[in-house]
């Protein structure tokens, strides 16, 4: 299959619904909407969504009936990034190669659009005017994305690398931080497309291993993207984690080890889903371009 066209298409997919999610014209005091929408339209890969996406159509689910879980993961996304930037946290000046958002409507707003951002989600991804699955599928998809993002969660696992910073740390806690930090919102993208897609049991099962170790493998690279990549391709400061001795896997792995560590993730990753027809090749082939990514 051509990845580069599905990839394509999916993100415009996702960018359209995104659009209609809040339009230009939507009821909310200017300053806000347009934080929010800058950083939503600032060009991310929207990995989150077509994975969601690639996960529904892995079990046979309909377009329109993963759309508004999807485009709730990139709003997630979006405000964990917002908020990630913010000078009480990483501190970082440059994010999809614009300034961070705090740079440009100042902290006051960044805080409040990541958290409209993160409420506007949820809104969308209950909202059962918009799709054909049972209730309960919607509830168990949404309680599922809350306790990923959440404490124990995205949430919990940012609090543990800030607390880890300039510290000499063990292999578990750079492996806890990661997972929940990232990984957990990966894995519930994948999940939230296999739930509202009616995958059976075995294939539920089945993502989720997958999207566990993609969720790890992504933030392995991520790590190593902070020191080897270029900040013009990643849109990002380049360097940012040794700067302020971020708990990371090349730091306590090593380099060589790191590359090692995400290449037989995704390698595991894709044997969970071995027994998939065709129509799981997008999921095996984002989880491959995982490792090539340059951005
Ligand atoms: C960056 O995520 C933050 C991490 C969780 C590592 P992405 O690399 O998916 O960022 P965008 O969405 O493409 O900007
Ligand atoms: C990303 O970790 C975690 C979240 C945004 C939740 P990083 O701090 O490494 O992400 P980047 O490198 O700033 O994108
Ligand atoms: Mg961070
Ligand atoms: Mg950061
Ligand atoms: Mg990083």
């Amino acid at each position: 299959m051509d990845i580069e066209r599905y990839l394509k298409d999916m993100q415009e997919v996702v960018n359209r619904a995104l659009e209609d999610s809040i339009p230009e014209n939507a009821d909310i005091p200017e300053s806000l909407k347009a934080s929010m929408r800058y950083s939503l339209f600032a060009g991310g890969k929207r990995l989150r969504p077509v994975l969601a996406i690639a996960a529904s159509d892995a079990v046979g689910g309909k377009r329109e009936n993963v759309l508004p879980s999807a485009v709730a993961t990139e709003m997630i996304h979006t405000y964990t990034l917002i908020h990630d930037d913010l000078p009480a946290l990483d501190n970082d000046n440059l994010r999809r190669g614009k300034k961070t958002n705090h740079k440009v409507f100042g902290e006051d707003i960044a805080i409040m659009a990541g958290d409209a951002l993160q409420t506007l989600a949820f809104q969308l991804m209950t909202d059962q005017s918009k799709v054909d699955i049972p209730a309960g599928t919607i509830l168990q998809a949404a309680h599922e994305m809350a306790s990923a993002i959440g404490a124990s969660g995205t949430v919990g696992g940012q609090v543990v690398d800030l607390e880890s910073e300039g510290k000499k740390i063990a292999k578990e806690t750079v492996q806890y931080i990661h997972t929940r930090k990232t990984g957990e919102l990966i894995k519930a993208s994948v999940r939230t497309g296999a739930l509202t897609g009616g995958g059976s049991p075995k294939e539920l099962g089945a993502l989720s291993n997958f999207g566990e170790m993609i969720g790890l493998a992504f933030q392995v690279i991520d790590d190593i993207l902070d020191i080897e990549g270029s900040e013009e391709t990643l849109g990002k400061d380049i360097g940012s984690d040794l700067e302020k001795e971020k708990a990371t896997y090349p730091s306590v792995f090593g380099m060589e080890e790191s590359k090692k560590i995400a290449s037989d993730l995704v390698d595991s990753a894709e044997k969970e889903i071995s027994f998939f027809d065709e129509k799981a090749d997008p999921l095996r082939h984002i989880a491959r371009y995982f490792l090539s990514r340059t951005n």
